[in-house]
């Protein structure tokens, strides 16, 4: 995605965002080609003048910050265009350097959350401010801040921040014996991002923010999830992807898998590669034409009761195209919903998402491992081969700093206006899309609020065809992200086609968005064209085929 990119790369960015300079200008005296190339959503908004030295700011900014046990780094300004490297980031984090697409101040601190932990915290303030705040997240059990979030936010005039999530790296063993970083992952980081980089957005701009906003996807997810449950005046508007909510139960459920499959040299085990090649197709053809489109998306996978037994190798014939019975077995319970003491604990892997095996390496999930090493028995030599009911239970029971982000009361949120936005890949391999049904079903239930009521401040998009958090068959670009957002140099601003813009408008204008219309390139490259579009529903209500128009037309597809 970004080995081609250079100055050229660069270039066109700068190109396509030329008309936000016009920020500064009064609406009589933009051009024409302002009109077409700022998303309808920004015009609305004009921003207060502030008219100061941005570069001047970006050098003294460092003597005025007085944030409570914050090591200020440094400040730089780092034009548009620049390909900025990080050498000293931990190299689990497989970011080692970031173009910056708009002229961006860039400031870099440590601050102290408690006597054994503390955040490395970055602030991306652009030059050309809309006034606008945003926090990015982080992913998995790391430790590391996603530059490439921050470049993107940053590029749309958002005064954006992001922090290492309390340690640095992919890696649970930071957690081992520091429940100040543990606290730190659960909440404290973003929460603590939050408080400093509103006020240091304010000593920086010379006025305080207008709107706040959050941005994440997976542990960015949940994280989005835990402001609008714990921290409900942290943002006005949230975009919250694929949230590992219930996270000690999503836990146990990925490590189940394991004792599902054995390891690699059990009879139960299926190879990763067998996952591809055979079950996968094997599930398309019981479910891929449920919607009555034959493209290789299952629209809704809960429609989909997938059933192996046709695989299963004929008596004494056993071939690599086909697989024992106690490999079918292997298969079904896989499709299982996920039990603890008889008690649901999480929902079943949707069919479809096999094309990405995750889960069946014939080895312990990597990050169940290291959570139960390194904070639920504080013990790095723990066999984690071994991991059965009564551990899963206790995770659950544990929940260190209430981790688990699964509160089904946010009417905290709503009653101040905040708007949550959420979306899950319907062909997820590594959190289940039909947890984020669940949750939203819970917090119906607990808040006895219909979908027509939770509409007013939530809404779920299931994204069809789309992996975790990005790519996959369907039509996957909804500008949750830079490379969603179609990539530098051809960036999607257009609130129908993109959730942080459709949140943008839904706080500032009241604009709720009703579907969210995904894009599919071709060999997911722009410069390919587009393959075809498809416009999401909210949930409860479903992507479904009108039987007669061409279906890779977003005119052919309702919301029933
Ligand atoms: C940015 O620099 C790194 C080396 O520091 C290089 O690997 C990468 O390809 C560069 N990115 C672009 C888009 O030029
Ligand atoms: C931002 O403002 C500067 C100066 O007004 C302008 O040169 C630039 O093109 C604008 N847009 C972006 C995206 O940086
Ligand atoms: C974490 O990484 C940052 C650079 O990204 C570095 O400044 C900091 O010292 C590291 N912290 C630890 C505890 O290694
Ligand atoms: C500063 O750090 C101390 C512990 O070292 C902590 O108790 C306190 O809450 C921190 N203050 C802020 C504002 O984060
Ligand atoms: C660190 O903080 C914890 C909890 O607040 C406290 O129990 C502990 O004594 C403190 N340690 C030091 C070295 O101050
Ligand atoms: C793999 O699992 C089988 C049981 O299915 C067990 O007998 C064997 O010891 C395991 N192998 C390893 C390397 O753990
Ligand atoms: C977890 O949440 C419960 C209920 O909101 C609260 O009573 C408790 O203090 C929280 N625990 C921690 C460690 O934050
Ligand atoms: C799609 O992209 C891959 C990797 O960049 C490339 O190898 C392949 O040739 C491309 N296919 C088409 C049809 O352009």
């Amino acid at each position: 995605m970004w080995g081609n990119l250079g100055q050229l790369g660069a270039q066109a960015i700068n190109d396509t965002l030329d008309g936000m300079d016009v920020f500064e200008l009064s609406l009589s005296s933009m051009t024409t080609r302002f009109w077409a190339l700022v998303p309808a959503v920004l015009l609305g908004i004009t921003a207060p003048a502030r008219s100061f030295d941005f570069d001047s700011a970006c050098s003294s900014i460092t003597s005025q910050i007085s944030t409570p046990n914050a090591t200020v780094f440094f400040s730089e300004l780092v034009p548009a265009g620049t390909n900025l490297s990080f050498p000293d980031n931990d190299p689990t984090c497989g970011r080692p350097s970031q173009v910056v697409l708009t002229d961006t101040c860039r400031i870099a601190m440590f601050i102290a959350t408690s006597n054994d932990s503390g955040i490395n915290f970055e602030a991306w303030f652009p030059r050309n401010w809309t006034g606008r705040f945003l926090s990015t997240g982080n992913g998995g059990l790391s430790g590391c801040i996603q530059y490439e979030d921050l470049a993107y936010a940053s590029a749309l005039g958002f005064a954006t921040v992001g922090a290492n999530n309390g340690h640095n790296g992919t890696s649970g063993e930071a957690f081992l014996n520091h429940p100040g970083v543990i606290e730190d992952f659960a909440y404290r980081s973003i929460h603590t991002g939050v408080v400093v980089g509103k006020s240091l957005t304010e000593t920086f701009y010379g006025s305080p923010h207008d709107k706040s906003y959050y941005l994440g996807c997976s542990t960015g997810g949940r994280q989005g999830l835990k402001s609008v449950q714990d921290f409900p005046e942290d943002f006005d508007g949230v975009v919250a992807g694929a949230p590992a909510a219930d996270f000690n139960h999503l836990l146990d459920w990925s490590g189940h898998f394991f004792e599902i499959t054995g390891n690699t040299s059990a009879p139960t085990f299926l190879a990763a590669e067998r996952w591809v090649d055979l079950v996968h197709p094997d599930v398309l053809s019981q479910c891929d034409e449920i919607d009555g489109v034959k493209d290789g998306i299952i629209e809704d996978p809960n429609l989909c009761n997938y059933d192996p037994s046709d695989l299963v190798c004929a008596e004494g014939n056993q071939t690599d195209a086909c697989i024992t019975e106690i490999q079918a077995e292997t298969i079904r319970k896989a499709y299982e919903p996920f039990f603890i003491e008889g008690k649901l604990a999480y929902p079943r892997i949707q069919p479809g998402s096999e094309d990405v095996p995750v889960f069946y390496t014939g080895a312990p999930f990597i990050y169940t491992a290291d959570w139960f090493r390194y904070v639920v028995y504080s013990d790095p030599s723990f066999d984690v081969t071994t991991l059965s009911e009564k551990d899963w239970a206790l995770a659950q029971e544990l929940d260190p700093f209430n981790i688990s982000t699964w509160k089904g009361d946010i009417s905290a949120f709503r009653d101040r206006q905040g708007k949550l936005l959420t979306y899950h890949g319907q062909a997820d391999g590594l959190i289940s899309s039909k947890n984020s049904e669940r949750y939203y079903d819970r917090v119906s239930d607990i808040m006895g609020q219909e979908s027509t009521q939770l509409d007013e401040f939530w809404r779920f998009f299931r994204i069809s065809g789309m992996g975790h958090c990005s790519g996959g068959v369907g039509a996957w670009e909804i500008g949750q992200t830079l490379a969603g957002a179609g990539g530098v140099g051809s960036l999607n601003l257009d609130p129908e086609s993109n959730v942080l813009m459709a949140m943008v408008r839904w706080v500032e204008e009241g604009v709720a968005p009703e579907k969210v219309l995904g894009t599919k390139y071709v060999n997911d490259t722009v410069a390919q064209g587009v393959e075809f579009a498809r416009a999401h529903c909210r949930y409860p209500l479903r992507n479904t085929y009108d039987g007669v128009g061409d279906p890779t037309k977003k005119e052919s597809w309702n919301c029933l």
